[in-house]
């Protein structure tokens, strides 16, 4: 159970506490923060509402931490991340509990998630590894100009303290693809959670201080982002920023200053279905697609394209599944389980709203309690309603018929976004041409969009974010490159 056995010093009365200097602390400042259950519309937890001493004292652990963890041995860094990673496997259940509570994430799903994790943290010590344990030999008479006077050996060294930011909706996931890569290229590493999310996120941290990291190198303070949000993103003491979420994104790059960024901001990922479609493999990915986690996914089937003369086949057979979805609590493992806040479903029935005034097409019934919506096929749906390009984050789906790829593509390219799509079709070449010609970071053929395997890369164009993710990508990109050049008297030529 969350906050027992081994997790009983991660709390202290009914609040969690923060994770600083190798230590579980109270923060100074007295308050706590309610964590709402997305059922219950109660509090379920509390966590404590960080100061920004207490950023400025882990920023400063960070600091120090990180000199020392560079001048670790990769495979001692990487022995560390196997063994928690481990330990996230074996308490994957109170991890997992959180989640359900937190987030409302349906009870398989949630486990599936601590265990990726755990498997994710694990590949990326055996990539890094490999990938760092290699560097570059370059000679100077490849040059015009040059003999060979020069050697220079590149290698890749870390970036410093890195600022990891996940979102709600994988809070542990996102988290480890941070904080994992971060780790293993001789980073250390402050995690800020979301609110919701964040006892799953302190219960991941708790592995990785039983696995023995040393102090300071990790830490994660938790509280209120007017608080201590843009205290640090702004902090000086930062030198990398990965962050997954929403449009706030924006305005951290804006003030982030000389710091690489890794961002990623979500979508409104099409899928763009053609005539000679198998439309019973559409409707199961657009199901699955569009509806997994109640449709709250940044590669979630954000809207259908579809050519008219297959429309009304591929609806009829997608309302069939819906019908078959279980809608309720996550505890019973639903299909769709209520929406993260009460804003969310708030903004998802705006949204629906405007497409009913607009004359969408309504498959299902709309039809929400507190914040479960059922799931919902919107028909018809024309570029003049703001379901068409706004991202509802919820179990609501706009299909828009058209009849021509290039209207299609159109469509997918008027968007501000550009995470992922998808395209159905049984000619491979058509496939192909219409994935160049969408401005996307990947494009699915025949399958729904998705970020996994965790090793692909994963990246959005436009305000779908900046740089690349997969744990290879981001180890590089946690990492900088640095030169040593050997000036020889005269030119030495190696030989056989
Ligand atoms: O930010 C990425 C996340 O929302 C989607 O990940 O694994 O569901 O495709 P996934």
């Amino acid at each position: 159970m969350a906050g027992t056995g081994v997790f009983e010093e991660i709390i202290d009365g009914d609040v969690y506490k923060y994770y600083s200097e190798g230590e579980w602390r109270k923060s100074s400042s007295g308050k706590s923060v309610a964590i709402i259950n997305p059922t219950t519309r109660k509090t379920h937890y509390k966590v404590q509402a960080c100061t920004q001493v207490e950023v400025n004292k882990v920023m400063e652990v960070a600091k120090t931490a990180q000199k020392a963890w560079a001048k670790t041995p990769l495979w001692k860094r990487a022995e560390l991340l196997h063994k928690a990673a481990a330990l996230l496997k074996e308490h994957r259940e109170p991890i997992a509990e959180c989640l359900v509570k937190e987030i409302a994430k349906p009870a398989k799903d949630a486990v599936i998630e601590v265990v990726r994790s755990g498997d994710l943290i694990s590949y990326t010590a055996e990539e890094g590894v490999r990938l760092l344990g290699e560097g570059k030999f370059l000679v100077s008479d490849s040059f015009p100009g040059n003999e060979r006077t020069k050697y220079c050996l590149t290698s890749k060294i870390p970036l410093g303290v890195v600022l990891a930011i996940p979102p709600f909706n994988y809070p542990v996931n996102l988290a480890v693809s941070k904080i994992a890569p971060a780790l293993i290229a001789g980073n250390s590493l402050v995690l800020k959670p979301p609110t919701q999310g964040a006892v799953a996120a302190l219960h991941m941290v708790h592995c990785f201080h039983l696995a023995g990291f040393p102090k300071g190198l990790i830490s994660c303070v938790t509280g209120k982002g007017s608080e201590i949000g843009d205290f640090l993103t702004m902090h000086p003491g930062v030198n990398c920023i990965s962050f997954t979420g929403g449009d706030t994104g924006i305005a951290i790059s804006k003030k982030a200053g000389m710091v690489p960024l890794q961002m990623e901001l979500g979508g409104k990922d099409a899928c763009i279905v053609l005539e000679d479609a198998d439309l019973d493999l559409v409707a199961a990915n657009i199901v699955k697609g569009g509806f997994s986690y109640s449709g709250q996914r940044c590669t979630a089937v954000k809207v259908v394209l579809v050519m008219e003369l297959v429309a009304d086949s591929l609806v009829e057979k997608v309302n069939a599944k819906l019908a078959k979805l279980t809608v309720g609590p996550p505890e019973d493992d639903c299909d769709i389980t209520p929406v993260v806040t009460e804003s969310s479903a708030n903004f998802i029935e705006g949204l629906v709203m405007d497409a009913k005034e607009k004359g969408a097409t309504f498959c299902q019934e709309y039809q929400r309690e507190g914040n479960l919506i059922w799931p919902l096929l919107l028909d018809h749906v024309r570029p003049d309603m703001r379901i068409a390009w706004e991202e509802p984050f919820g179990p609501v789906l706009p299909v828009i018929r058209i009849n021509s790829i290039e209207e299609g593509i159109h469509h997918c390219n008027a968007s501000n976004f550009g995470l992922q799509g998808c395209v159905f079709t049984r000619d491979i070449v058509k496939a192909i041409m219409i994935s160049d010609a969408m401005e996307t970071g990947t494009v699915q053929i025949n399958s729904a969009p998705a970020r996994g395997p965790d090793h692909f890369p994963f990246q959005g164009l436009k305000d779908s974010g900046i740089g690349s993710q997969g744990i290879t990508n981001s180890i590089n990109m946690m990492t900088k490159v640095k030169s040593t050049v050997i000036n020889l008297p005269s030119p030495s030529y190696t030989m056989g």
